[in-house]
């Protein structure tokens, strides 16, 4: 029990939704009387048989007379002469509230009949039901976890709409305010639109039927497509008239999109067939995550999807591994992250049909993906790894209808940086809470140099705002910094730019662009550090085979390793020399890795490691070695962990920039399991010894996760690791790979 927020609450119309909200505030004693009005006297003796309520009078005036809340739930058709009729016994300061699925109908009625209550007018949405209606099912906890819209005017006293917010959280609801013409509009769209086609096919076809009961024949489609038409007319027809201008406006737009649809077929036009699917299954995957995320069971208040990951984030998984095993068998890892990204970047705007095998269908490559599909290119899949891209070439993209959203992903938004500096049209990136911290400058620099115009935040981080229509021109740009996504950039901005771009690299970094460009039949050429190209070219669709990802094999290299008895065998992982340095640090640490059956997969080299424990001893790490392993040092931090004597990294100050500040979060970690550690400002020192089990922050950042769960091995305690959603950002399935090599990994 609370104490009540109310003296006396009366309800008119006692169907499921009044009946819930009046058992709801009895239930929890949020006011001293519950009083419901309602013109069926059999209803209200109901109520107070089922002691929904305290009190019950078919005279309306009388059921809100001296009550500081009324809360009507009529039918919309019926809320002009229910206004009417509570009117005599209103008090001054009652607030008036409703639960109609229409706003705009009931704010117009209350402006005719009240309008010297019309700063005390709430209007309001729950969006709850079920399959039973009136007072017999009502139900004290229906809102709980449930979404209620309110619509409050721009009369509306926001003291009231405050209190009318209290009072529906305390009935355990999640509360959205929104504008009511807004409001009428999205339910027209996303509700009202979907009911009227559902019941218009049944009844279409049922007229159609009279020689052959053509249901007899119809199976599961049907069945899901017209569920909702077996919704009560009543209701329907009312929300149909109370709403028509914004039922009229969904109905026009959609017969729009269905006369484009019939166009494509008439036409045979398989592109646009697909195009308009492709489309429809993306976003319907993305409407069904935010629904599992939130929609009536976890609720934000807010649709802005930064805060809406992190609201999954804070509710989402965690890992108990427990101490001990070892790893064997063959392990074939999630397809590389970074060759993945390129894949799309380059298929979209290369000339043709870019097929694609082994794509990573993590939240990262996704993100790039659907970034593309935002700018209209026809993408098809993923599906079990394989990917079709209908390029458009390189002057091909679309506008997106809106800004892009990356998720957690620094590469596709500084590569695509690079490439939208020189469109035609103008857009905005933006990223979940992570990317929003790092650094955008060090791309959004040289662009500018070569004619573009973006910008960052103050700090230099995104959104970042990238206006198009610049020309662009080649330059020579020296890299402060060894980032292949600033190279990267670069030289996709290159792709577009007059005269010859080239970039210079401190130490040697990632070469997929360069090497998957010339793929595309783009040439690059190479002089030392200096890799360069020629703007003005075109780029020819080939089929691509996406190796391995040796950076999610770190883990299991480092796993094996450590783990006494183990001997693994991770078949078709990337070796390009610019990635292979975490193979070169733990060897020298005394790791036994053999590189198996060498190969070419489409211009990546690959191979089969075999990967068997050894005593690690400590080392310090060879500073030219830190941009070719610069993924992998969270999982190197756990192999020195467990190395004999101490291990000292130096030089490796971009570990701060990643997506958590790698070098800090590491060493909290594994100073929690009891391993002693020196944090400097470009690097770490670790002394190894005995791992004990403990709990690990991995601060959203899916490489910290993963590495402690490979350092439970060697733990003599449980470790628990929070915040491990985001390992799907690169390497979906980790948890189920590692058990089955036998890690003892149990998701919370
Ligand atoms: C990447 C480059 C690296 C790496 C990132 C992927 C790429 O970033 O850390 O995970 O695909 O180009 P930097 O360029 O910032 O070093």
């Amino acid at each position: 029990m609370t104490a009540p927020l109310f003296d006396k609450v009366t309800v008119i119309g006692l169907g499921l939704i009044g009946g819930s909200f009046a058992a709801g505030i009895k239930q929890r004693g949020l006011a001293s009387k519950v009083v419901a009005g309602s013109r069926s006297a059999r209803t209200l003796e109901k109520g107070l048989a089922l002691g929904v309520v305290d009190e019950a009078t078919s005279d309306f005036a009388d059921a809100v007379r001296n009550a500081d809340v009324v809360f009507l739930s009529v039918p919309v058709s019926a809320m002009a002469a229910t206004l009417e009729a509570i009117k005599p016994g209103l008090k001054k300061g009652v607030i008036i509230t409703d639960g109609g699925s229409v706003k705009g109908s009931v704010i117009d009625a209350a402006k005719a009949s009240l309008p010297e209550f019309i700063s005390r007018l709430v209007p309001g949405h729950p969006i709850a039901g079920k399959e039973k209606s009136g007072v017999e099912a009502a139900d004290a906890n229906l809102y709980v976890q449930h979404r209620v819209i309110l619509t409050p005017t721009n009369k509306t006293d926001p003291a009231a709409t405050q209190k009318i917010r209290a009072l529906w959280t305390a009935l355990g609801a999640e509360v959205l305010e929104m504008d009511a013409q807004e409001h009428d509009r999205v339910l027209a769209e996303t509700s009202h639109l979907p009911h009227l086609l559902a019941f218009s096919l049944v009844d279409t076809l049922a007229r159609q039927g009279d020689s052959v009961d053509i249901f007899r024949y119809a199976a599961g489609g049907f069945r899901d497509f017209t569920r909702i038409a077996s919704s009560e007319p009543g209701m329907w027809h009312d929300i149909f008239k109370e709403n028509s201008d914004a039922v009229l406006q969904a109905l026009d737009m959609f017969s729009d999109g269905l006369a484009q649809f019939r166009e494509a077929v008439v036409k045979g036009d398989s592109e646009k067939l697909l195009a308009i699917m492709t489309r429809a299954n993306s976003a319907r995957a993305h409407f069904l995550a935010l629904s599992a995320r939130s929609s009536f069971t976890r609720a934000t208040t807010t649709t802005d999807e930064s805060s809406m990951s992190k609201a999954v984030q804070s509710a989402s998984a965690q890992w108990q591994v427990m101490p001990g095993g070892k790893l064997s068998g063959r392990v074939r890892v999630a397809g590389d992250k970074s060759i993945s990204h390129r894949s799309i970047m380059l298929g979209a705007l290369a000339e043709g049909v870019t097929e694609i095998e082994g794509f990573l269908e993590g939240e990262d490559a996704l993100a790039t993906l659907q970034a593309f599909r935002d700018m209209g290119v026809v993408i098809e899949g993923p599906s079990a790894g394989k990917v079709r891209v209908h390029g458009v070439g390189l002057h091909g993209l679309k506008p997106p209808a809106r800004g892009l959203y990356m998720g957690n992903s620094g590469t596709s938004m500084r590569l695509l940086m690079g490439l939208l500096s020189a469109q035609a049209f103008d857009v905005e990136l933006t990223g979940d809470e992570s990317l929003t911290r790092r650094p955008m400058e060090r791309v959004a620099k040289p662009l500018r140099e070569m004619g573009a115009a973006i910008s960052t935040t103050g700090n230099g981080t995104p959104p970042v705002n990238i206006r198009g229509g610049k020309s662009m021109k080649g330059m020579q740009y020296q890299m402060p910094v060894a980032s292949a996504q600033v190279k990267s950039a670069v030289l996709l901005a290159g792709l577009y730019a007059e005269g010859i771009t080239s970039v210079t690299e401190p130490a040697p970094t990632r070469d997929h662009t360069e090497r998957m460009l010339t793929g595309f039949g783009y040439s690059v050429a190479r002089d030392g550090a200096t890799c360069s190209l020629q703007g003005g070219g075109k780029l020819m669709a080939c089929n691509l085979e996406v190796p391995a990802d040796i950076s999610s094999s770190a883990f299991f290299l480092v796993g094996a390793s450590i783990a006494q008895g183990s001997d693994l065998l991770l078949p078709h992982v990337g070796i390009n020399p610019t990635r292979t340095g975490v193979i070169d640090i733990l060897k020298l640490m005394g790791a036994d890795i053999s590189i198996e059956n060498e190969r070419d997969a489409g211009g990546e080299p690959v191979a089969d490691l075999r990967v068997k424990s050894a005593k690690l001893k400590g080392i310090v790490i060879p500073e030219h070695l830190v941009p070719l392993a610069i993924d992998e040092f969270p999982a190197i931090f756990v192999a020195a962990a467990c190395a004999e004597g101490e291990t000292i990294l130096h030089g490796a100050e971009e570990l701060r920039v990643k997506e958590s500040d790698r070098i800090q979060v590491m060493a909290d970690g594994l100073t929690a399991l009891g391993i002693d550690n020196e944090v400097y400002d470009d690097g770490i020192r670790i002394q190894g010894g005995q791992i004990h089990g403990g709990e690990i922050q991995s601060h959203g950042d899916h490489r910290i996760a993963m590495s402690f769960a490979m350092a439970a091995l060697r733990a003599d305690g449980p470790v628990v690791i929070h915040d491990t959603a985001n390992v799907a950002t690169s390497f979906p399935g980790f948890a189920e790979l590692a058990r089955g090599a036998g890690v003892q990994l149990e998701s919370l």
